[in-house]
């Protein structure tokens, strides 16, 4: 494999999978990507020329995916609307983008027989029981519950009946919610840095119960570069680091970190059909690839990753006020 092309390549898990790609393999890697508000060209500053190439367009553009697919000998797919809470207030970017866009890219992979890694999310599975001891596997069942999960379930679909009806080698990953530098401030755990850093106090949803299984990005990324080489065409392999925390032990820990009270947050309103928990037994992908996580300590992690907002305050800060403005018209 010499040449590959990354779609969504300037968002949060795109860029940081680009920048750790290029740092440990000789490829080289063509970014596509629609610079939606949540794709920041700056975030992939810093990369070697000779093997980088950026192209600003968008995955539901048949004739431009066809054309990068046939040159590259790999697509690894992270374009997506990601975020739930804008699928609850518009969800048609999501039907276009996540299913269409997919659609048009496994169908340009095929057309060129080109290997497709498809990046999937845990939510697919729906939520879990807080006092449940199940976690997701591979052969969970599919019950999406957001626009969003629904257009990742329905992507997925897509890209499993593209492998067994056209015979596409094509691998899917599902991973629980990654953290780390580049993710845009509407997430969760950016959000609440930045709103402790500009004074604002933490929102929590509901009473901030709900459980995430917490990965750090650089974990995701040595995952999807894993399966992308040793993973068999066919499979889906679950990816997370046993991370669960409620919404509010992170809130607790952020304030803590960042000097003040653990209990200076505020509870806000719902989000809508709420996921409780997600959990993910990776087991498939440490015993089949041989992965393991290298950020086994949530808090070093999240140390770090404070860290990275308070030193890249222009990165974040164009974005902030409009996030905040688009929350208070929603409640939260
Ligand atoms: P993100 O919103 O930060 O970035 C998405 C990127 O895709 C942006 O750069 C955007 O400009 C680009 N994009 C959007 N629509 C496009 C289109 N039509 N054509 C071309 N580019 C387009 O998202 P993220 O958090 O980095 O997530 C990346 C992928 O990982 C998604 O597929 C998501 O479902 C999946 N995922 C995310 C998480 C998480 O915790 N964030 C967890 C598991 C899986
Ligand atoms: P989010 O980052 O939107 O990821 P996802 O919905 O894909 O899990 O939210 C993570 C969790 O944090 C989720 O349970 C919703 C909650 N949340 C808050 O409590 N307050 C907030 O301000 C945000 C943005 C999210």
């Amino acid at each position: 494999m010499q040449r590959i092309l990354v779609t969504g390549g300037a968002g949060f898990i795109g860029c940081n999978f680009v920048h750790y790609i290029m740092g440990h393999s000789s490829l080289h890697v063509t970014v596509l990507d629609k610079l939606t508000y949540a794709g920041n060209i700056e975030s992939l500053e810093g990369l070697p020329g000779t093997r980088f190439e950026f192209v600003k367009g968008d995955i539901c553009d048949a004739e431009l995916v066809d054309g990068l697919t046939s040159d590259v000998d790999a697509v690894v797919h992270f374009a997506a609307e990601s975020h739930n809470d804008n699928s609850l207030q518009d969800p048609r970017p999501f039907v276009d983008t996540n299913l269409v866009g997919t659609y048009t890219l496994i169908e340009a992979a095929r057309r060129h027989g080109t290997r497709f890694h498809h990046v999937s999310t845990d939510e697919v599975y729906g939520d879990l029981a807080l006092d449940d001891p199940a976690r997701f596997t591979e052969d969970s069942v599919y019950r999406p519950t957001s626009p969003y999960s629904a257009t990742k379930a329905g992507s997925d679909l897509l890209v499993r009946a593209w492998v067994r009806s056209f015979g596409l080698r094509a691998t899917i990953s599902n991973c629980s919610n990654n953290y780390g530098p580049y993710q845009h401030v509407e997430k969760f755990i950016p959000r609440q840095i930045t709103n402790i850093l500009d004074g604002i106090r933490p929102r929590l949803y509901g009473e901030g119960r709900n459980v995430r299984d917490w990965i750090h990005v650089e974990d995701h990324s040595s995952a999807v570069a894993a399966i992308l080489e040793h993973g068999k065409p066919g499979e889906t392999y679950l990816i997370g680091a046993d991370g669960e925390l409620s919404n509010r032990t992170v809130v607790e820990k952020l304030l803590v970190l960042m000097g003040k009270s653990p209990d200076a947050y505020d509870l806000v309103t719902d989000r809508p059909g709420h996921d409780l928990r997600y959990a993910i037994d990776s087991a498939k992908l440490r015993r089949e690839l041989g992965w393991a996580p290298r950020y086994s300590d949530f808090d070093a992690g999240l140390v770090a990753t404070v860290r990275w907002y308070q030193e890249h305050e222009s990165w974040w800060r164009p974005q902030k006020a409009g996030t905040e403005l688009k929350y208070a018209g929603q409640g939260h």
